[in-house]
């Protein structure tokens, strides 16, 4: 009989070393300690044995036997757990290695370098940051900055209108905004002076693309009211920014022009270092007409304002050759910048 359970349990024993899969160790589970396992078999046995001494001494040699088994059964399946882990993890490691190195990363679009290089030089002038919705009132992109209904000034600027029936009704009268002026207007009303504003943005016009046109451009206004501002002002502020933006080989000049929300107007031109002269935007001394529409005292207060394009800064800094260029979002193109 002690023959037979040592046999029994090395049998077991092996079996179970031999088990390299945890469903085949699991298999083998239940046939080992089943009621048909041989263990169990012999204990059925134990009462056919004749003397006392005889059963217990088999009893205890079951039990011993039973209870290595259980435990050698215990070892195999954390083993093969802890394989199984091992080989999963590996299978599902990711592979980082294509990441060290040089990874490829996208950057600025050029625009929107030259929009936040405005931003700092103007922030570095003390001016702050501003801005206004894209989608204005007749009265905040016109009539407000002197330009009543019938201006001629207003044929120039080809407005999209936008299909809104505003609370007062009057039809065509909601609009994409044409220029960052109106965002002048609103500070002037949200605000109490001294103002000194830069506002940077989107604006439309009904515009057919080329290769300096864009029906959706960028523009960034400014807009100082204090007491006492002069022309000389306006000029002094403007070279700064040409100078602080371009660098100190460029200068700038302002050239005697018309606008209805300013008086006087002019343009603004910034000469490259080689000669050339660039024209930039426009600018003036805002209109008493225009500081009223905003709620302010031309007595009391006077200020200037100027507005240029952002995509033509950049195309001038890059030497673009073709503003559409910049909006076809070729990577090829991008990239360079
Ligand atoms: N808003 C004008 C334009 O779009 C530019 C400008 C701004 C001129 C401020 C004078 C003062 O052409």
């Amino acid at each position: 009989m002690l023959t037979d359970i040592t046999a029994a349990r090395d049998a077991a024993l092996a079996e179970i070393e031999t088990a390299d899969t945890l469903e085949s160790l699991s298999t083998l589970t239940t046939r080992l300690s089943g009621k048909k396992g041989d263990l169990a078999r012999l204990k059925t046995k134990l009462g056919s044995l004749e003397t006392v001494d005889e059963k217990k001494a088999a009893g205890q040699a079951i039990n011993e036997a039973m209870t290595a088994v259980s435990a050698a059964l215990d070892g195999r399946r954390s083993l093969l757990a802890s394989q199984a882990m091992a080989e999963q993890i590996e299978a599902e490691r990711l592979d980082l290695t294509e990441f060290v190195g040089k990874p490829a990363r996208g950057h600025a679009h050029l625009v929107t370098q030259a929009w936040e290089r405005l931003e700092d030089v103007f922030i570095g002038l003390g001016f702050q940051v501003a801005e206004g919705p894209e989608v204005e009132t007749d009265w905040h992109n016109f009539e407000a900055l002197n330009m009543s209904e019938g201006h001629p000034a207003r044929g120039e600027f080809d407005t999209l209108f936008v299909d809104h029936v505003p609370p007062d009704g009057r039809v065509g009268t909601t609009l994409l905004r044409t220029h960052t002026s109106p965002v002048q207007i609103r500070t002037m009303l949200e605000s109490e002076p001294p103002i000194y504003i830069v506002a940077p943005g989107r604006v439309f016009r009904r515009d057919t693309p080329d290769a300096t046109h864009m029906p959706v451009f960028h523009q960034i206004e400014g807009l100082v009211v204090d007491r006492n501002i002069t022309m000389a002002d306006l000029a002094g502020t403007i070279e700064a920014f040409t100078k602080a933006f371009f660098g100190p080989g460029f200068t700038s000049r302002l050239r005697p022009s018309y606008f209805p929300f300013t008086e006087p107007s002019a343009e603004f031109d910034i000469q490259r270092p080689n000669g050339d002269w660039i024209e930039l935007g426009g600018c003036g001394m805002v209109h008493p007409n225009v500081l009223r529409a905003g709620g302010l005292d031309p007595e009391e207060w006077s200020g200037f304002a100027f507005g240029f394009g952002i995509d033509r800064m950049a195309k001038e800094r890059h030497g673009v050759e073709d503003i559409r260029e910049m909006y076809t979002n070729d990577i090829r193109f991008l990239e360079q910048f």
